[in-house]
């Protein structure tokens, strides 16, 4: 297939781009370096030995994204474009709004008018919200986030789940990550997140690579074994190859419209998830425990079976894996991608 790859160049979208090339199908990414350099581009065609066609500009313009359409011929859309951090967006509304949801509609509305049918959603297990049973099941319906951000993605959902009805055909996958962390082994892509780290698993980088002088522990009195939160942490390189596996499902899909959790199945602690990136660094790292940091959940995991099951994925990689290349590339490239 000849995908379209919005967001391609950020962190998630830039390791999926290498596991589309790498199944055999053809990619065009469209993105704005709004948060992510144009540099990716020369590492993603050195590493998959392909040119990566680059189009450049905002989704939220109608008339660019139909323009695109007109021009390229495209079979399916993998959508990662969008704005993504949770605190930002309780600041800045209309800025998520707008970005998250307009650019939705206008790869929406040039899907329809150039009878392009598959698609493939960047959601989020933030959509479960405060109340749902753990572990994480997509029969769960009670959607709703406490954020701005979680919001656009519970709405998303909603217009793709309504366009969907509307349509002749148009199949969409809305997969729900849980917590993407590592790096593409080579090291040469990764994270790399724009001022301070929201993130744990950047922040911990950083404090290894000497860039932020200790981390700080977001409460250590939560009820879990030992007192810190647990996340359902998932490497990059699975959560990538689950785009591909969800791709060449959506023909065979039970439903116009499915929902499919991208995690592990598995609970790690902050604590744990910093033993084992001291492991992968070879030392220990500063650390202080502070105060719990507002809205964030005790604990929460993924039931990753619909995945397992429809379509045949399941991540393999361990928490050891996500930290070695975690770290592999954040050793490399302290500063992350290069501005030129
Ligand atoms: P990212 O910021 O690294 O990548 C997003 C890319 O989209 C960036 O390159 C950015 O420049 C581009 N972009 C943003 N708005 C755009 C617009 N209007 N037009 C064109 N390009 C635009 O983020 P990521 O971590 O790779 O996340 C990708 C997607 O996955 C996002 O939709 C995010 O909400 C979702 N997601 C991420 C996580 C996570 O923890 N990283 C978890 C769940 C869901
Ligand atoms: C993980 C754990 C923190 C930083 C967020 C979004 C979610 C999804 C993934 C997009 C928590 C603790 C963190 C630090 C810490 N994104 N922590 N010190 O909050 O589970 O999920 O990213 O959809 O929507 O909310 O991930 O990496 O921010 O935090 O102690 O400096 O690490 O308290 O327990 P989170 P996170």
């Amino acid at each position: 297939m000849r995908v379209l790859v919005s967001g391609g160049a950020g962190y998630i979208g830039s390791h999926t781009v290498l596991k589309l090339i790498a199944s055999g199908h053809d990619v065009v990414v469209v993105d704005d370096f709004s948060n992510s350099k144009p540099t990716v581009v020369g590492r993603l065609e050195s590493l998959s030995g392909t040119h990566v066609p680059v189009h450049s500009f905002d989704l939220t313009d109608v008339d660019k994204t139909e323009r695109l359409f007109a021009h390229e011929q495209i079979d399916a859309v993998v959508h990662f474009a969008g704005l993504k951090a949770v605190g930002e967006s309780v600041t800045k509304p209309i800025e998520y709004y707008r970005n998250n949801i307009d650019s939705t509609l206008s790869l929406l509305a040039a899907m329809q008018r150039h009878g392009v049918h598959r698609l493939v959603f960047s959601s989020s297990a933030t959509v479960y919200g405060e109340n749902a049973p753990v572990p994480y099941s997509e029969d769960y319906e009670h959607l709703s986030s406490s954020s701005p951000y979680g919001q656009t993605k519970v709405m998303i959902e909603r217009i793709m789940t309504d366009v969907a009805a509307a349509s002749d055909g148009l199949r969409v996958a809305l997969l729900r990550y849980f917590n993407p962390v590592g790096a593409h082994p080579s090291g040469q892509i990764g994270e790399d997140p724009q001022g301070i780290p929201n993130n744990l698993m950047p922040f911990i980088a950083q404090v290894a690579v000497g860039r932020r002088e200790k981390l700080t522990v977001f409460g250590d009195d939560y009820p879990t074994a030992d007192g810190t939160c647990e996340r359902d942490y998932l490497h990059v390189e699975d959560l990538a190859a689950g785009h591909v596996a969800a791709l060449e499902h959506l023909d065979d899909m039970v439903t116009p419209v499915r929902a499919f959790n991208l995690g592990t199945g598995t609970g790690t602690s902050v604590l744990a998830m910093l033993k084992a990136f001291e492991r992968a660094v070879g030392r220990e790292l500063p650390y202080e425990v502070g105060p719990r940091r507002a809205g964030d959940l005790a604990a929460f995991w993924a039931d990753p079976s619909r995945a397992n099951d429809e379509l045949g994925w399941r991540a393999v990689k361990t928490i050891d894996d996500m930290c070695a290349d975690t770290w592999r590339w954040q050793s490399a490239n302290p500063q992350g991608f290069p501005d030129a």
